[in-house]
């Protein structure tokens, strides 16, 4: 790992290590966020050497349909298939039930969709997103509506979320999700029941879906490095 930072090393090698998993004739959901895209790259490298076949991918975002494409990954979606076999996908956070806060990248709707549909669902992170609570390091994302951005914000103030709205990098005014929305990103200390609090925020009016994932990661590979050697270990 010369001169490689060691978060990128991690983030490579839990990428190599799920699509290491993917058997040939899967249906794969394709996370998003930068540990996802090294799974994406190498599931295409093993579609090109010949050594997967008959994969199909189903993209969680525009940013995993882009890699796929690159990768020479064959896209499907969920109209056309009656099951998923396994998804990859990134998290911000994971606790140690499994419990996830995802959404970092915006796209968290389109990924529970999908990773909940999968047979199994593969977390890849590097050993920096394992927490004890979720909510300690990482704000909740929560899409909604442009047009019940405040009534939304007052709502999730009201269960305990101090809010702001997520703004651009690069471009003037606030992200909007692939779907066309605003990402309200809630800072919770230590969620006690992120079960409670996932279907409490989903019940607002105007919210989309929000960025906890309970009890849906059926595997999470944790990449690590230590004393300059990179691993990968199941949690
Ligand atoms: C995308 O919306 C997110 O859920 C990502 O999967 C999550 O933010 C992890 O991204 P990184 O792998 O880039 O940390």
């Amino acid at each position: 790992m010369s001169g490689q930072d060691p978060v990128t090393v991690m983030k490579q090698e839990v990428g190599r290590a799920a699509a290491q998993r993917v058997k040939s004739g899967a249906i794969v959901g394709l996370g998003t966020g930068s540990t996802t895209a090294y799974a994406i790259q190498f599931i295409g490298e093993r579609i090109q050497s010949g050594e997967l076949k008959d994969i199909k991918g189903i993209p969680t975002s525009f940013q995993a349909r882009v890699l796929a494409k690159q990768y020479g990954i064959p896209l499907t979606t969920l109209d056309e298939v009656d099951h998923m076999d396994v998804a990859i996908d990134g998290a911000d956070e994971v606790d140690p039930n499994k419990n996830l806060i995802k959404g970092g990248g915006a796209a968290h709707t389109q990924e529970k969709i999908v990773d909940s549909l999968a047979a199994e669902f593969i977390v890849v992170v590097d050993g920096g997103k394992l927490v004890d609570k979720l909510g300690s390091t990482f704000l909740l994302p929560v899409e909604v509506l442009p047009m019940a951005m405040t009534p939304a914000m007052q709502a999730i103030e009201k269960l305990g979320g101090k809010c702001q709205l997520r703004m651009g990098v690069k471009k003037a005014g606030p992200v909007v999700s692939d779907q066309g929305n605003l990402i309200i990103d809630a800072k919770f200390d230590n969620i006690a029941d992120p079960a409670a609090l996932e279907k409490d925020i989903n019940n607002i009016p105007g919210v989309l879906e929000n960025g906890l994932f309970v009890g849906v990661a059926d595997v999470v590979l944790v990449g690590e490095v230590k004393d300059g050697v990179p691993s990968v270990r199941e949690m």
